[in-house]
């Protein structure tokens, strides 16, 4: 059974929201009030206690529901899966106006799958895109091959391109990396919920954060069709050194901020 708000009360007038929401605040849950109306219109009354219960205790609340809004799609995530962040619609809304119908897309490190459904997404059913994505972590693997089912996605669990098949090379028009980054120095400023629910290789980019993003980079050209592209997020202070090492690999490099996201986006083009 879910509850059901009647439309004469609002939410926040609701004794079981404004019960959810006053325990979450003592728990130290910033969006208090926020949270409580999504695990009130999300989780069935039988379960709710134990739900918040969860929450109070620390874990995730993308966790806890199961899901996470990413552009204004929902989710699937299974636990010790990266929950996407915000900030990378950001990744995702510059792929999409990269990419053309009939073009082939790419989501390395994909997690979810988050942003590969959502790219997928913005094309009309009768104008695809062809979907290809990869994790090394199989609980990722299987938490993307559900979220894009709907796009037909081939997802493939391996370390970075090894388990693409290799007639995919010279082919794709966009490659998007949102591959860990995190200086290994940084990791331990990560907010606690992050360094204590989702797994270490999930952020953690070597002793100059760069690791896993210059082995992207560097076979990227070999996996691009010509005029292709690859996007990966990275910090706004990190942009620059991740811009130096595209262009190393033999990438047209250009780097895109946003400041709604509080988000940068590196982009590296193999030159037609
Ligand atoms: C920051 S998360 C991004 C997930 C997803 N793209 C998103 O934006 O929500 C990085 C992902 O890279 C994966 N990963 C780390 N090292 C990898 C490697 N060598 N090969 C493939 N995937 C890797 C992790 O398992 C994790 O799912």
């Amino acid at each position: 059974m879910t509850i059901c708000f009647r439309n004469d009360r609002s939410p926040t007038s609701d004794p079981l929201h404004l019960f959810v929401a006053s325990v979450l605040r003592a728990a130290g849950c910033v969006y208090a009030d926020e949270e409580a109306r999504l695990l009130i219109a999300s989780i069935p009354l039988a379960d709710l206690h134990k739900k918040v219960e969860q929450r109070v205790s620390g874990i995730p609340l993308e966790y806890v529901l199961g899901w996470a809004n990413f552009l204004g799609h929902r989710i699937a995530l299974e636990a010790g899966v990266f929950i996407p962040r915000r900030r990378s619609e950001f990744l995702a809304s510059q792929a999409i106006d990269l990419l053309a119908a009939g073009g082939v897309l790419l989501d390395l490190c994909c997690g979810s799958g988050a942003l590969a459904a959502v790219i997928a997404a913005s094309f009309a059913a009768d104008e695809p895109v062809t979907v290809w994505a990869s994790d090394i972590d199989p609980v990722a693997v299987r938490c993307a091959r559900s979220n894009l089912a709907q796009v037909r996605a081939q997802v493939v669990e391996g370390d970075l391109y090894e388990a693409l098949p290799a007639e995919l090379r010279g082919q794709v028009s966009v490659i998007v990396a949102n591959a860990p980054y995190v200086p290994a120095e940084e990791i331990e400023l990560l907010p606690r919920e992050a360094r204590l629910y989702e797994p270490h290789r999930t952020f953690a980019g070597g002793p100059d954060g760069l690791s896993v993003q210059r082995r992207v980079a560097e076979e990227a050209r070999t996996w691009l069709a010509p005029g292709g592209s690859l996007l990966v997020e990275t910090s706004e202070a990190a942009a620059c050194r991740t811009e130096a090492m595209f262009e190393t690999f033999g990438l047209t490099t250009r780097v895109v901020r946003s400041e709604t996201w509080d988000a940068t986006v590196v982009i590296g083009s193999r030159p037609v």
